[in-house]
């Protein structure tokens, strides 16, 4: 057992110190202004999340390339950037009070959904399976120089993110999005330097980390959130998770976030295994297995919700970092408290909109959440009542919306 407790501060491999080992996994915030630059509301949600008390903000997904979006009203930043200022006071907002605040920078690859894209990129031209394959368009095979596109898109965001003051970046490798489908084996068929061995399987990851390691220098913090495993047969699994971390541990890489699961698989919002449940965090045993391995900072993000749980994780020496996000989502405040040595208990719970078949059709958990950030985001507090299928018919309204935006301006 070790005596570290919530409320020390870790310095990290490059040099940088987070005040605390609480950290606010990312949430993507979707509500970038029509030009995919930052607002006030960025600011506002910011500014709550750093006066309630964690150490580290890791920011919704940023993404890279405009013609490949995650989701709607995504923040998107390549050359040609037009943002830069709204940037700024979004990252002056979020490192008050000695917080870090990190830019996490993803590129969906075939997790773009149809109203969002015709034609998505992935490693192979392999489509999402059935239910998904009627919300995601099947996917095209990237070629080579779209790859190193990619590996500069990357770079090129991370470098813009630390002229605006962010304090570090972090790669988005996890969930089932581009840089874990060409980490997968069910999702990268490829037969060149790209896919086939595992060595090439993560040559994606490695280049982009150490392209964005040479432009932004050795005392930046560069993270990275990566799935455990991809929970699916024939996919990314832990022994293979593991030989990436011990590789991305040796070039130095700051912290090491650990999920897992797609949207094919969705681990990352809860498991339904036991031992699990009882143990808060979903994806612990895999931490205790890689800490016997590397000294990386770990941090670990999905299902902690009470202090007895974070605590116990860090004590253990499974992570060094506990990642929340729904919980600060509900409530900014959440850190703040158990830092104190409060008691309480998140206020996450299951949710239903009372009807079977749209439970199971839509990501309920994320347009929820992203419902009570919006709160946050105009200053409004957030509202636990809130019916979930209200979420679900907002959502549906927007999407049609954003859908129908597109093909008119075709
Ligand atoms: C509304 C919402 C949006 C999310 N967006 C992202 C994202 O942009 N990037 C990411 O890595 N994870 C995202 N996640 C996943 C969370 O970071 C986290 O891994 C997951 O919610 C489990 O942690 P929790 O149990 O503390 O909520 C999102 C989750 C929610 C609820």
């Amino acid at each position: 057992m070790s005596q570290i407790s919530l409320n020390d501060s870790l310095t990290l491999p490059c040099g940088a110190v987070l005040k605390n080992r609480i950290a606010k996994s990312a949430m993507s915030e979707n509500m970038a202004n029509q030009d995919y630059t930052p607002n006030e509301k960025f600011q506002n949600l910011y500014h709550t999340w750093a006066t309630g008390g964690a150490g580290l903000l890791i920011t919704g997904n940023v993404m890279c390339d405009k013609r490949y979006l995650g989701e709607p009203k995504n923040v998107v930043i390549e050359n040609g950037f037009l943002g830069i200022d709204e940037l700024k006071k979004w990252a002056q907002s979020g490192i008050i009070n000695q917080t870090h605040l990190w830019m996490q920078i993803n590129h969906p690859g075939k997790q773009s959904p149809k109203f969002l894209t015709k034609e998505p990129v992935s490693a192979s031209a392999i489509a999402l399976k059935s239910p998904l394959d009627k919300m995601f368009n099947p996917p095209r095979a990237l070629d080579e120089k779209e790859i190193y596109d990619i590996i500069e898109r990357f770079t090129f965001a991370a470098i813009t993110a630390k002229k605006a003051g962010f304090t570090g970046v972090q790669i988005h490798g996890a969930h089932g999005y581009l840089i874990n489908q060409f980490l997968s084996p069910l999702h990268n068929s490829r037969q060149d330097q790209w896919g086939g061995s595992l060595t090439n399987r993560m040559r994606l990851v490695l280049e982009i980390y150490k392209s964005m390691r040479a432009a932004l220098g050795g005392q930046f913090p560069i993270g990275i959130k990566l799935n455990s495993a991809d929970f699916q047969k024939g996919g990314f699994t832990e022994e293979e998770s593991l030989e990436v971390v011990k590789v991305l541990a040796a070039e130095k890489i700051d912290l090491i976030e650990i999920s897992g699961g797609s949207y094919e698989a969705p681990e990352m919002m809860g498991s339904k295994k036991e031992s699990t449940i009882k143990r808060e965090a979903y994806f612990l045993e895999y931490c205790e297995k890689i800490r016997k391995e590397v000294t990386v900072p770990l941090m670990l993000t999905g299902g902690f919700r009470s202090r007895e749980g974070m605590e116990s994780a860090l004590k253990s020496n499974a992570c060094d970092v506990v990642g929340l996000a729904r919980s600060v989502a509900l409530d900014p405040n959440f850190p703040n408290e158990i830092l104190r040595g409060q008691n309480v208990l998140s206020k996450v719970k299951q949710l239903t909109t009372g009807i079977k078949a749209i439970d199971k059709a839509m990501p309920l958990e994320i347009i929820w959440y992203a419902d009570q950030i919006h709160r946050l985001g105009k200053m409004k507090n957030t509202n636990p009542n809130a019916h979930p299928l209200l979420s679900v018919v907002k959502t549906l309204f927007a999407s049609g919306l954003e859908g129908l935006k597109r093909v008119r301006a075709k």
